[in-house]
């Protein structure tokens, strides 16, 4: 800092994250959100949670109504630098169950239903009201949150995906189960891709960004330079320019 120069205030802006499955919204996105200071929500774990009560509860994706009640057992729980990566379901954490693969192949198809996107909407939508904020998802820029100060669309092709998916799970990237992951993901990306409310596509507005060949770091450090820079515009537009 120079002498004459004066602290700036920084701006916390509210960013959407969207992007298929694996494509490291919510490892990225969190990782980013430790680095900037930001709370995080990875909302796929609503999804996941309600699809997870529903299948122990014997609730298909045709009943509606009991569906939508399940929203009132799940609960996304803060860590201690707020981010919201684990969810509660009837008092109890069940994010490692919700990650697992029998939801994995369920998820997409309980994410059709419109009531339960609805339903879904107001729990969202709440988290956007204190700026500072990583939301990632599969609709948060085009539906949840459409004056999200920044958007980012994360790109990755599904061979890739299905690779750190793979790698995640410590299986051999060559096997069968690999190649089974790859079906799983073209399945739910047409899934998610193709449904009437919300598909998963990028808003308008977004910044694509293309991670296929980044290491982790790379791309958590490609996400934090575009938010630093979005909240310099935001400053700016704000006349805090920082100048003396
Ligand atoms: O990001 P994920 O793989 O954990 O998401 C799980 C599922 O939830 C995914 O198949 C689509 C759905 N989902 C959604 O429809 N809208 C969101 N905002 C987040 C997730």
């Amino acid at each position: 800092m120079t002498k004459h120069s004066r602290p700036t205030t920084r701006v916390r802006i509210v960013v959407a994250v969207d992007g298929p499955s694996s494509s490291g919204k919510s490892s990225v996105g969190a990782e980013a959100a430790r680095r900037l200071g930001y709370r995080f929500c990875d909302t796929g774990l609503l999804y996941r949670a309600v699809s997870w009560l529903a299948m122990e509860r014997g609730i298909a994706h045709d009943q509606t109504a009991a569906l939508v009640r399940l929203v009132d057992d799940v609960k996304l729980v803060a860590d201690a630098r707020g981010r919201l990566r684990h969810v509660e379901a009837s008092g109890r954490d069940v994010t490692a169950e919700v990650r697992g693969p029998a939801v994995d192949r369920a998820v997409s198809d309980y994410s059709k239903v419109p009531e339960l996107r609805a339903a879904l909407v107001p729990l969202q939508r709440a988290l956007a009201d204190e700026a500072g904020i990583i939301v990632a998802g599969r609709d948060i820029g085009t539906v949840i949150l459409p004056d999200a100060d920044l958007k980012i669309y994360l790109f990755a092709s599904p061979e890739e995906r299905a690779r750190r998916r793979a790698a995640q799970r410590r299986l051999s990237a060559n096997g069968t189960q690999a190649r089974g992951i790859l079906e799983d993901m073209l399945r739910r990306d047409a899934i998610d891709s193709g449904r009437q409310t919300a598909p998963l596509r990028a808003a308008e507005d977004a910044i694509v960004l293309t991670t296929d060949g980044n290491t982790f770091q790379q791309t958590v450090s490609q996400v934090v330079r575009t938010i630093r820079q979005a909240e310099k515009r935001a400053r700016a537009a704000n006349g805090e320019t920082g100048a003396p």
